[in-house]
């Protein structure tokens, strides 16, 4: 079966980057992404490619050579479901906050609205794409779902779970270590496959092309991020173990990692490690296993998320004893605020929960990102109030006390201390012996990256501490 429209539901990071990219790879193929939300696709079709609603390396030049060619973004759903022979649903999957499984398990209501819209609608047979990162076996309620609200056509359900990072999406795509689809062993399940199997070798080798069962690769997208975050969550508590020891978290973390079995990737320390996916994933990956009866395996996994909370508040907790347990009334810097460099996105970034704990302190927070906007910033810190319970006067009153700079120079001026929360490259550029001579006579600068050096700064000025380096 020959591709040549497709859909894809959920104008986010993953559905925008990957439609740009299949569009870029398949120019026969016409590619239109729709959202609920129309802002968001007025920002992917604004004229300023400065304007589009992810910030990615490498993505504005594809939009440019694509948009309106054969990638479309549209507020019309209906007529992209009922043009396209494939759909990708590529919408979000947050944790519950409600019901059976709060708190662990995966909201699939914006799955299953999507499931049922696309069988409202459909006219003609489709192949419905999970690339959302879904519970395993969610392939199952889909396509009761489709087959529930539409049994005139057929629907054939397959799993393509994705696997960029933010901030290296367009790399990650173009070169992708591999492509998973999982579809069913029945003849139609089988063609299925193949056509999305057809689309990906346009640039990706076949070798690198692994197709499974659904449940396969449902459970291998969970698995995958899980991996990853143990592995930070592991040299996050060397971290705290460095600090007692006299030993360096980098030496330690070079000498571990040039063992070719274990490798040298994921083994920085930080004060956490963020993003919208890595919790929310392994949340659901201990739900499961609770709900396989498997206790000894959810705690096994529950203790990776457990390691990144105590990281976040040992960290908040370092600069509070560095400024003699006192920092009510003292402006303290925040120097980043996105996850992770090269993204604009701040969903679970390890600031958020830092500058809470500092603000609670009584600190008077100024905060610099390059990317990340103020209302975003603003509005992470709310969630997270609320998410806590906290009462509408609470929240009112701490957001008073919080600034967002356009400038690092702004933001740092007369600080006690600051705190690096991102490893954004333009902080290593700074003249850090300026921005010292900025501050207060005796300013501290704590950095959670280790993106700074003794060699930048002026030792004798402060303290400067960096994480998991010998504080003895
Ligand atoms: P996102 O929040 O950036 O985008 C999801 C979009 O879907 C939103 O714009 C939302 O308005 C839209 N949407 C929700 N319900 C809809 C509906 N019924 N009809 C039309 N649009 C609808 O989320 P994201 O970061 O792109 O993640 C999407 C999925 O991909 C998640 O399951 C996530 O776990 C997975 N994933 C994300 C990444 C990543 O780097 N962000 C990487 C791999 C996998
Ligand atoms: C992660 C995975 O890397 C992707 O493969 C996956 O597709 C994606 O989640 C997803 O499912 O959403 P992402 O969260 O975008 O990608 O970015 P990562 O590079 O994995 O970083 C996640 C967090 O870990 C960041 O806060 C980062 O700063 C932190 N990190 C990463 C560390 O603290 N140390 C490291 O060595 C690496």
């Amino acid at each position: 079966m020959n591709i040549n429209n497709i859909c894809c539901i959920g104008a986010g990071y993953v559905g925008g980057p990957t439609m740009a990219v299949i569009a870029l790879k398949c120019p026969d193929i016409c590619v239109t992404v729709v959202d609920i939300n129309p802002k968001k696709i007025n920002q992917w079709n604004d004229k300023n490619l400065e304007n589009l609603p992810v910030f990615e390396p490498g993505l504005k030049e594809i939009i440019s050579k694509t948009r309106g060619i054969n990638l479309f973004f549209s507020k019309d759903i209906d007529k992209a479901i009922i043009e396209a022979q494939m759909i990708f649903m590529a919408v979000n999957t947050p944790t519950k906050k409600n019901g059976e499984g709060k708190g662990f398990a995966a909201d699939l209501s914006f799955v299953e609205k999507c499931a049922s819209h696309i069988a409202r609608v459909s006219k003609t047979d489709k192949i419905v794409v999970e690339k959302s990162t879904l519970p395993v076996r969610t392939a199952e309620k889909i396509k009761k779902v489709l087959f529930e609200n539409n049994n005139k056509v057929k629907f054939e359900v397959i799993s393509n779970p994705e696997f960029l990072a933010e901030g290296t999406a367009i790399q990650d795509l173009f070169k992708s270590d591999r492509v998973l689809i999982g579809g069913d062993s029945t003849n139609s399940g089988k063609n299925a496959v193949n056509a999305l199997v057809k689309i990906y070798e346009k640039w990706i080798p076949k070798n690198k092309i692994l197709t499974t069962n659904v449940w396969s690769s449902e459970l291998s997208k969970l698995a995958s991020n899980a991996m990853l975050a143990q592995r930070i969550s592991s040299i996050n508590s060397l971290s705290a173990l460095c600090e007692h020891t006299g030993a360096d978290i980098s030496e330690v973390s070079l000498a571990i990692g040039m063992d070719s079995r274990i490798g040298e990737k994921f083994l920085k320390p930080s004060a956490g490690f963020g993003g919208s996916c890595f919790k929310k994933d392994i949340l659901n990956l201990v739900y499961l296993s609770k709900f396989c009866g498997l206790n000894e395996v959810a705690e096994y996994w529950h203790q990776v998320i457990k390691i990144n909370d105590y990281q976040k508040d040992r960290f908040a907790k370092i600069i509070i004893k560095n400024l003699d347990g006192n920092i009510n009334g003292k402006k303290i810097s925040i120097l980043g605020w996105a996850f992770k460099k090269d993204t604009n996105d701040s969903r679970e970034s390890s600031a958020i929960g830092v500058t809470s704990k500092l603000l609670d302190e009584g600190a008077k927070i100024h905060v610099y990102d390059p990317k990340v906007s103020s209302r975003r910033i603003v509005s992470d810190l709310i969630e997270f109030w609320k998410d806590k319970g906290e009462s509408r006067s609470e929240i009112n009153y701490k957001i008073k006390k919080i600034t967002i700079e356009k400038t690092c120079q702004d933001s740092i001026r007369d600080s006690f201390a600051i705190a690096i929360m991102t490893e954004w490259e333009v902080f290593k550029e700074y003249d850090w012996v300026n921005i010292q001579d900025n501050m207060v006579e005796k300013p501290m600068i704590f950095d959670s990256r280790n993106i700074i050096n003794e060699k930048m700064i002026d030792i004798n000025k402060g303290i400067f501490y960096q994480l998991g380096t010998p504080q003895i």
